[in-house]
């Protein structure tokens, strides 16, 4: 059971990812994720896509093509950034991911997926592939208007759902009189806190 200064951080930090996740300007809409190719950190932004404190996951969606996949399938470590800088709040989450390809999950999640996103998951090249010439890697005929539910729907086989399972928070609230960060530990049911040096 957290004390009252923690749970005050946990319900706020529980407020913040809630609106990242409804509204598309928030500065928690998109975050940093770290992968390891080999022994050297690989940085990327993606989107938000959902959050669960309960069950202690972020997700984002990918393609299966793309080579963060292969990295995460050698090592499933992560680490993941998120900054606001209107509540001048960074948030550092690590743990275990785990990916999610044609399975009832994914099944459920592109049925809310946009039309327009679909078309994210219709590029004739992988993602990150080196190419001979320019290619925007979507297709002429859903260049300038979204995909028939048939068309988007061939996407379906790349689509990934990157699921961040964490067991750590480091959070850092900067403040003029005296910044804030703490540690949350997550054990199963679990959450240890404990105060850092800023
Ligand atoms: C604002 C923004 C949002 C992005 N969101 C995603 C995303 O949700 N999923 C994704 O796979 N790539 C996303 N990308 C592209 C990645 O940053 C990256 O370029 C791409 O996934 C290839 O990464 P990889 O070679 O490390 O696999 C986004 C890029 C930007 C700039």
């Amino acid at each position: 059971m957290l004390n009252k200064e923690f749970q005050e951080i946990y319900k706020n930090i529980e407020l913040m990812m809630d609106e990242a996740l409804k509204n598309s300007a928030h500065p928690y809409r998109t975050f940093s994720l770290a992968s390891l190719e080999g022994k050297s950190p690989n940085l990327r932004t993606v989107v938000l896509r959902e959050f669960s404190f309960e069950n202690c996951f972020i997700d984002c969606h990918s393609d299966i093509r793309s080579p963060k996949i292969n990295e995460f399938r050698k090592n499933d470590k992560f680490s993941a950034l998120f900054y606001s800088s209107e509540e001048k709040i960074q948030l550092r989450f690590k743990g275990r991911v785990e990916i999610f390809h044609k399975n009832n999950v994914t099944k459920e999640r592109w049925k809310s997926v946009t039309p327009s996103s679909k078309r994210c998951y219709l590029g004739p090249y992988s993602p990150s592939e080196q190419l001979e010439k320019y290619h925007p890697n979507i297709p002429e005929n859903v260049k300038f208007k979204n995909p028939s539910e048939d068309d988007s729907n061939v996407g379906y086989d790349n689509f990934v759902i990157i699921r961040c399972h964490f067991n750590e928070l480091d959070y850092l609230k900067l403040k003029y009189s005296g910044h804030l960060r703490c540690k949350l530990v997550f054990e199963k049911k679990n959450i240890n806190a404990f105060w850092l040096a800023p």
